[in-house]
């Protein structure tokens, strides 16, 4: 580790391209994976927990990072699965890993209250999944913003139609009520599905170019798990594409000069049942008293982020080209 290395725990949701983000946070130089914990989400919880074990043991991390399995369940609403995006499983509906790799001894979001006490002011929290475990976790300990270093936000839909219901995006509409409180008590970077709707597509083209580029194991792996989601958009949007909301945070997090433009805003989130069920408020006019205190990650370098893929697919290393 240097001193540029940046020590991150990931919780996740681990399906589709949650598995990319990991790969990318896995193979990339100046990030250090702590431990990675596993939140109610995309798929039934046992197949998320064996996706992540399966995707850190690709790159031969497995031994060294520990999967620790989180919360099972939404803090108060009742949860559908997303395994009509992801196919049954979450990769792609054909591969159930089972690794045998043990999980960890404790609770998911204990992991992260115990290395933000043990190591005040080192640990980013990188979240690609609802924020229960972040929740639990300031339940837990109050004062975890103070203890973490920074606390990274795959979520929410700012002033833009969400991909779950018009009002709101997956993440926080699975658990608005720990997305609230997220929102509340964090200072946040967030990335949202306007920003990966805008920023993080790869079209037609460049699909073909990573199904028809080096025959690697990696490479292989995204094409099994996109097939799914590239019918579903085909189907729901008429166009062959995949987004990569969770593998854009990551990018964004291990080389900060993506983010070409950022700014502070107040953000809360609607946690009622009904038709804004998780809908993300942001203040862009400053025209409430809120506290600003979520940087939105407005806009993001797209031909970087594709080469910075491509060299997690076909180098095993996402900033072969930097
Ligand atoms: O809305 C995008 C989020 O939900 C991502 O974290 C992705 O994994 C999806 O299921
Ligand atoms: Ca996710």
């Amino acid at each position: 580790m240097n001193e540029d290395t940046r020590r991150v725990i990931i919780d996740t949701d681990t399906a589709g391209d949650d598995t990319q983000a990991l790969l990318l946070a896995a193979t990339a130089n100046d990030i250090e994976v702590e431990g990675v914990t596993i939140c109610t989400g995309n798929v039934e919880f046992e197949y998320m927990v064996e996706n992540a074990k399966y995707t850190l043991d690709m790159v031969g991390t497995a031994e060294d990072v520990t999967v620790y399995e989180g919360a099972r369940t939404p803090l108060v609403k009742t949860h559908e699965y997303a395994d009509y995006v992801h196919g049954e499983g979450g990769l792609g509906g054909n591969l159930f890993p089972d690794t045998g790799i043990p999980s960890g001894d404790r609770h998911g979001a204990d992991y992260i209250v115990e290395m933000a006490r043990k190591n005040p002011g080192e640990i980013t929290l990188a979240c690609i999944a609802p924020l229960t475990n972040v929740a639990l976790a300031l339940q837990k300990e109050p004062n975890l913003n103070e203890l973490l270093d920074e606390v990274w936000v795959m979520g929410g839909n700012v002033n833009c139609l969400g991909n779950v219901t018009p009002a709101a995006e997956f993440n926080f509409w699975v658990d608005p009520d720990a997305a609230k409180r997220a929102i509340r008590e964090l200072d946040i970077v967030l990335f949202d599905w306007g920003v990966t709707v805008r920023d993080t597509v790869f079209d037609a083209e460049l699909l073909a170019e990573i199904d028809d580029g080096p025959d690697t194991e990696l490479a292989s792996f995204f094409t099994e798990i996109t097939a799914p989601v590239r019918e579903f958009n085909k189907e729901s949007q008429g166009r062959d594409m995949t987004t990569q909301p969770d593998a854009g945070l990551m990018a964004a997090l291990i080389e900060p000069d993506l983010i070409e433009s950022a700014v502070t805003y107040h953000v809360d989130v609607d946690e009622r049942e009904g038709l804004t069920r998780g809908y993300t408020l942001v203040d862009e006019d400053d025209i409430t008293d809120g506290e600003a205190r979520t940087t939105v990650i407005e806009s993001f370098d797209t031909a970087a982020f594709h080469q910075m893929f491509k060299d997690m697919l076909f180098e095993s290393s996402p900033t072969a080209s930097l």
